[in-house]
């Protein structure tokens, strides 16, 4: 790769920024200073630095945000806050987008990614990855929408939904349930309750895949995935 696009990808400044800090000699490649933007280096084997500090070329970044209300999944919004907004420059350097989406008013697990094949494959249909919420629900959640939801109900446009697993943790007026399904339909968790009588008042999603949700995280906060998760994430997107 150019040395200029990788310091323009790894946030040392715009592509005029980055010439500049190579006129100025503040760059070396394996200790020699070079100055042209185009000299090719080779990331994995060769070092290069900037002022003397090693710059650590990655080229994917994997965040895990625990999305708060009223914030949009998507990187640009023109009325609303998104969850890109929320990143701090470091991270938003490397343009990650989140991989699919909660509704404005779900809180909980998004992952935000530039690794378009990682994304692609968890979205994929035909992966069938699954997600796990927890729910508040207005209504007495039953043992038969837990079996309803085991054989698949029909949605308010006539799709009949994958087998999922409804878990009740509390049943009354308002009942407290988790739920995990491997598909994603526009607004399914609420259009699933809403087929058998109920209605989600509030949603959280904990899981995606095998990954859970790291409760440390306030809403609104989010950390890198650890190299472990991000071998977990792959080898469990569902080949
Ligand atoms: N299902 C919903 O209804 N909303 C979400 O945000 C996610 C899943």
């Amino acid at each position: 790769m150019r040395v200029d696009k990788l310091l323009a990808n790894m946030g040392y400044g715009t592509r005029k920024e980055v010439k500049k800090l190579l006129k100025g000699g503040g760059v070396h490649l394996d200790g020699q200073p070079i100055k042209d933007g185009k000299v090719q280096v080779n990331t994995d084997e060769q070092e290069v630095t900037v002022h003397g500090e090693i710059v650590e070329y990655k080229p994917y970044v994997y965040l895990m945000m625990n999305k708060p209300k009223g914030v949009i999944s998507a990187t640009e919004d023109i009325e609303h806050h998104t969850v890109v907004d929320l990143l701090e420059l470091e991270d938003a350097v490397y343009n990650p987008f989140p991989v699919g989406r909660l509704d404005k008013d779900t809180v909980g697990f998004v992952l935000l990614t530039n690794d378009g094949k990682l994304s692609h494959e968890l979205l994929s249909p035909k992966k069938h990855v699954p997600k796990t919420y927890v729910a508040k629900v207005r209504g007495t959640v039953t043992a038969d929408d837990v079996s309803q939801f085991k054989e698949g109900v029909e949605l308010d446009d006539g799709y009949i939904t994958k087998p999922a697993e409804l878990i009740i943790h509390e049943a009354g007026e308002y009942s407290q349930i988790e739920l995990t399904i491997s598909e994603g339909k526009f607004h399914q968790v609420k259009r699933m309750f809403e087929a058998v009588g109920k209605k989600v008042v509030e949603l959280k999603r904990i899981s995606i895949g095998p990954l859970a949700l790291d409760e440390s995280l306030e809403e609104g906060e989010y950390r890198e995935l650890t190299d472990e998760e991000v071998d977990l994430l792959q080898a469990g997107r569902g080949e």
